[in-house]
């Protein structure tokens, strides 16, 4: 196997629901971050050989193969191909390690990997359900072999198996929300201060008026957050204490990395980011869904051979805040390393985007503090997760 980098990394705004993202064709989002991480180094769009796209909600207009179209709407030419793959919240990270793969067999030189999720357009779960064309039902994906599965425990939904793994772990609505607050500080602290600047690329899109705007900061960061307004908020989701103070808002954004191999970095003469270290991904148990990241980081640091104390940075998505909270009791993890810059309950979560987003700012944070690695790891409905480690060259 050779060594793959990542030459070029970036991504919009998240956009909150509704907010400035919401008249975006996905497409052209996603061609928006394509046509950037080629721009940013320079390369000739006709080298990529490949874009492996993760989109959890393909219908409508993320539907049919939602790569194949960012590339219609991107500058890359007609012969470069797309896939779009879907590992629920985990799918760009899965973009990426399938990037990784293809490039480190030396079957491709040059992939983008991206995510892009307009979930303003397609909301949870619009992807199942529906009436085929003759009036029938079309059918749930959770057949009776699911059930089976569940072994006699409950089918949850996501905010369910959070509050489940927080009383599992010993873990308060107090401690989710004073990790709430410090995910809006942490955030906001990053954007007033710039940290994002070199990642974020300035978008257009409407206010509220519907004038057109250029955003070049995250909308969903809440500065005027606090203990006492997060107390406040009532439980949603059918569970007794998970607020959306303590839950990753729905989300607009799309991100993309550029992926080479050693050889191909050689030739054009790139300086890369990173280098890819280890991948692993892991399935576990159906009923607590969520507990994937506890799995998937030990898998991948045994990969590289690194222990925990190893690494410098952690991004393990905040999809609600007992999901990072349990993974860094259950590892003794350092929690000054862990989000630093803010995570999902602040940044947001559009699904098939976060893998590649919490990269993409990995990877600049990175770079920022002139650290060596970073571990980045996302829990997925369907109970998977996967983890790659990034390491700075
Ligand atoms: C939890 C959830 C149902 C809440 O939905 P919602 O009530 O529409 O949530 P919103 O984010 O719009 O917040 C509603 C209100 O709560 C309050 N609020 C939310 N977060 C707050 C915070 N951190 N501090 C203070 N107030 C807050 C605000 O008043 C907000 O209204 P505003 O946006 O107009 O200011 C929804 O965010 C959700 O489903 N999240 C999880 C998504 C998910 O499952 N993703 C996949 C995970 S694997």
């Amino acid at each position: 196997m050779r060594d793959v980098f990542v030459v070029s990394a970036a991504r919009t705004p998240v956009g909150k629901r509704n907010g400035y993202l919401r008249e975006w064709v996905p497409a052209e989002l996603l061609g928006h971050v394509l046509d950037e991480v080629v721009d940013r180094v320079d390369v000739d769009p006709a080298l990529v050989e490949d874009v492996i796209n993760g989109t959890v909600y393909q219908v409508g207009e993320q539907g049919f193969t939602l790569a194949r179209m960012g590339i219609f709407a991107s500058k890359l030419p007609n012969d470069v191909p797309g896939t779009s793959i879907n590992r629920q919240c985990g799918s760009s990270l899965t973009a990426i390690q399938m990037a990784y793969g293809m490039i480190a067999s030396e079957t491709q030189d040059v992939i983008i990997a991206s995510g892009c999720e307009i979930m303003s357009k397609y909301p949870i779960g619009s992807d199942m359900g529906g009436t085929l064309p003759d009036g029938r039902p079309q059918g749930q994906a959770f057949g009776e072999f699911y059930f089976k599965r569940l072994a006699g425990g409950a089918m949850y939904n996501q905010g369910q198996a959070a509050q489940a793994i927080g009383e599992k772990w010993g873990i308060s609505r107090l401690d989710c929300e004073e990790f709430a607050l410090a995910s809006h500080t942490n955030a906001h602290n990053a954007t007033v201060n710039g940290y994002f600047k070199e990642e974020i690329l300035p978008t257009k899109g409407l206010d509220k008026e519907g004038n057109e705007i250029t955003m070049d900061a995250d909308e969903t960061i809440r500065p005027e957050t606090s203990l006492e307004k997060l107390a406040a908020l009532n439980p949603a989701l059918g569970t007794e204490w998970i607020t959306a103070g303590i839950s990753s808002p729905v989300t607009d954004g799309s991100s993309a990395v550029l992926l080479m191999s050693e050889e191909k970095v050689k030739e054009l003469n790139l300086t890369p980011l990173v280098r890819i270290k280890a991948n692993a991904v892991v399935g576990c148990d159906p009923v607590l869904m969520l507990t994937g990241p506890i799995y998937a980081t030990p898998k991948a640091l045994d990969k590289a051979n690194l222990t925990i104390d190893d690494i410098d940075l952690f991004e393990v998505n905040e999809a609600f805040a007992p999901i990072p909270l349990a993974w860094a009791k259950e590892l003794n993890a350092p929690m000054d390393k862990l989000n630093v810059n803010g995570g999902a309950m602040a940044l947001g979560h559009p699904v098939g985007n976060s893998g590649s987003r919490l990269t993409v700012t990995a990877i600049h944070e990175l770079i920022r503090r002139e650290a060596k690695y970073a571990l980045v790891t996302l829990c997925t409905g369907g109970a998977m997760a996967p983890a790659t480690i990034f390491e700075r060259v």
